[in-house]
């Protein structure tokens, strides 16, 4: 495994963030989220990055992250953002997992939570329904063409797919 680290991906509201942060808890291993890394660097909100630079600055920054995780990350799970696929050293970074899903099952998990409006709002290519639609079905080979494994998500809980996934890998836990 490259590095020894874990990429998660897959389209927008499938779950990255919460499955990595049960993966930490159940192996001990530390999670890190390319979009709250890119917050950081660019002291600026994903959102705000896309309103003020541009989706093409995003994307950069992005790339130059991937750097980075590939030369200094080790032993971690990492949630990537849903449009991660297009840097060029995926396969030095990590081990790719796929967690596939559909629109519908997407928007379903979304709306299960209180705050569905915050997180569909804070996602700049999650404002328009038809656009996001047509997204994912645009992206779904994209994403089978870097997967290492892939994991069916639709309709299973967090929990579920990080058991699912310390099975597929062997991971060992804490
Ligand atoms: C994006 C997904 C977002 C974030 C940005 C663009 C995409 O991350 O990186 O809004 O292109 O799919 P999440 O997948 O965590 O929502």
């Amino acid at each position: 495994m490259q590095n020894n680290n874990i990429i998660l991906m897959g389209f927008m509201g499938v779950g990255k963030g919460s499955i990595a942060r049960l993966l930490t808890k159940e192996t001990g291993r530390i999670s890190l989220d390319t979009d709250d890394l890119i917050e950081s660097m660019e002291n600026m909100k994903v959102k705000k990055i896309f309103e003020q630079e541009g989706e093409a600055y995003f994307r950069q920054t992005e790339t130059k992250l991937s750097r980075w995780l590939e030369q200094s990350v080790q032993n971690s799970i990492i949630s990537v953002g849903g449009g991660f696929f297009h840097v060029d050293n995926l396969q030095s970074i990590a081990h790719v997992v796929y967690l596939e899903s559909t629109f519908d099952a997407i928007l379903d998990r979304i709306n299960s939570f209180e705050n569905a409006q915050k997180k569909l709002k804070k996602r700049p290519l999650l404002q328009n329904m038809t656009k996001a639609k047509k997204l994912i079905a645009e992206r779904h080979p994209k994403y089978l063409a870097c997967a290492d494994s892939v994991i069916q998500s639709a309709g299973k809980t967090s929990a579920e797919i990080a058991d699912e996934i310390i099975e597929l890998l062997n991971l060992q836990k804490k």
